[in-house]
């Protein structure tokens, strides 16, 4: 198939090196000439594992290519993905201009048939927004179909994510459109859901305020854990193994960030009151997620007294480990806290410093986690990298000033790093 995917962030990049790799024809078009560029010569401006060597292979076979000019690739191409950003407004509400803009220029340069997708997140009715658009735009007598395609891939294992996803839903208005979409997605071996436009996009919204809710859920639960003496991994456990609950998303920390979950419950709680509805909900979902970097904060103050002054070494800096993004990362708020309260920040993240220097000021980066410890009133460890697991933790104890570790993502045992000699804080855990 002829493709275009527009815009060529996690979503639209992925999906387009994965649809190449699928045997499609795919153009990927940004209007970021510096991105497009150095895409042309397979290297992503974003870190994630597998992609780089996708991008590599499909450039090579001519399966993909990269452009800044979005009328040609329409032409070319008989189904397109709007996948460009849908940032949140200072309300929290999306915007969809760059939506929109695309739909205007797709519209102007169609001559034959096309299928619109919508693949960025979007609040329910865009698609119907899209239509008109089309609709208004488009020359007498040129037919079109949209369809909305949300993608669920997650950051760091985006590749493997595309390739085996959970399910497909493809919100669609016409049995032409079911038809090339399903033909698309025939090598992806899942259920596929055929819905509405509106219910697949709700499906999306619905689904990443779920998991978002999941988190808090078990984060409030890891309060009551802190405040009794119990274990929320052996509750999170206990839970997870009722199947109508399920294992995942039930590790408690620091809270959830990244540029999904947060945006997208915003954008869901206020699609929701432009419909005439009060997510309150997903408002207590909201506000779980703030208090618990305040509560790491009190733990902080509470391992080392006063913060004024200390020099706080700190692991790990991305949202999550397996990414460089430092979009809403709470490291963020706790470290400006940090600072604010006069504490000397030394930090290292192995893939996020490169971004995180243009977060940040006044941080100094150690080369690795030891030059961290190094000197340091004590360690706080904020994503979990895989590294960060197999430290070694008597070296660790030699570095730091005083053997303080404040664990936001519960990495290690507490009985273990209490017989080290650690005074060890974690999350929910006795
Ligand atoms: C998420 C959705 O999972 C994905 O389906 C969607 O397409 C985009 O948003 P992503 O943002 O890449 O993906 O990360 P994810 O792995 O879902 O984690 C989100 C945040 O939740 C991270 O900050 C992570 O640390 C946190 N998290 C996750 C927890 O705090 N506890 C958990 O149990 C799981």
């Amino acid at each position: 198939m002829k493709i275009t995917v527009v815009g060529c962030g996690y979503v639209g990049l992925v999906s387009g090196a994965c649809f190449a790799s699928l045997g499609n024809q795919v153009t990927c078009v940004d209007i970021d000439a510096k991105k497009v560029a150095s895409l042309k010569k397979g290297k992503p401006t974003i870190y994630e594992p597998g992609l780089e060597e996708l991008i590599r292979q499909n450039l090579k076979k001519k399966f993909l290519v990269f452009t800044t000019d979005l009328k040609a690739a329409v032409r070319k191409s008989d189904v397109i993905f709007i996948a460009v950003g849908t940032p949140p407004r200072p309300n929290g509400e999306a915007d969809l201009s760059f939506v929109e803009d695309v739909a205007q220029t797709i519209a102007l340069e169609m001559r034959s048939y096309k299928l619109v997708v919508e693949k960025s997140t979007v609040p329910v009715q865009t698609g119907e927004r899209i239509r008109q658009t089309l609709a208004h735009h488009a020359r007498k007598g040129v037919s079109f179909d949209v369809a909305s395609n949300p993608e669920f891939l997650r950051e760091g294992t985006a590749v493997r994510d595309f390739m085996n996803p959970d399910r497909i839903i493809l919100g669609v208005e016409s049995k032409r459109a079911e038809a090339v979409l399903s033909d698309l997605y025939k090598p992806l071996k899942c259920p596929i859901v055929v819905a509405d436009l509106k219910s697949a996009e709700i499906i999306k919204h619905a689904s990443n305020s779920f998991l978002a809710a999941k988190i808090s859920f078990i984060n409030a639960i890891s309060r009551l854990c802190d405040a009794s003496g119990a274990d929320v991994e052996k509750v999170a456990y206990g839970m997870g193994l009722d199947r109508r609950i399920g294992k995942g998303f039930l590790n408690a920390g620091i809270g959830f960030g990244g540029f999904c979950f947060p945006k997208d419950l915003a954008a869901f709680i206020r699609i929701s009151e432009k419909l005439g509805y009060n997510f309150e909900l997903l408002k207590a979902v909201e506000q779980i997620n703030e208090d618990q970097k305040k509560f790491f904060l009190k733990k902080i103050e509470e391992a080392i007294w006063n913060i004024n002054s200390k020099t706080i070494g700190v692991l790990g800096l991305a949202f999550k480990p397996n990414t460089d993004d430092m979009r809403f990362a709470p490291s963020i708020d706790i470290i400006a806290a940090l600072q604010s309260q006069g504490a000397k920040i030394k930090a290292f993240d192995p893939h996020a410093m490169g971004k995180a220097k243009e977060v940040f000021k006044n941080v100094a980066y150690g080369s690795d986690s030891y030059s961290v410890c190094k000197g340091s009133d004590c360690l706080v460890i904020l994503t979990e990298w895989d590294e960060f697991k197999e430290l070694d933790l008597q070296r660790v104890k030699r570095l730091l000033k005083a053997p303080v570790v404040v664990d936001g993502r519960n990495l290690y045992d507490p009985k273990k790093m209490r017989a080290l000699g650690f005074r060890y804080f974690s999350m929910g855990r006795p």
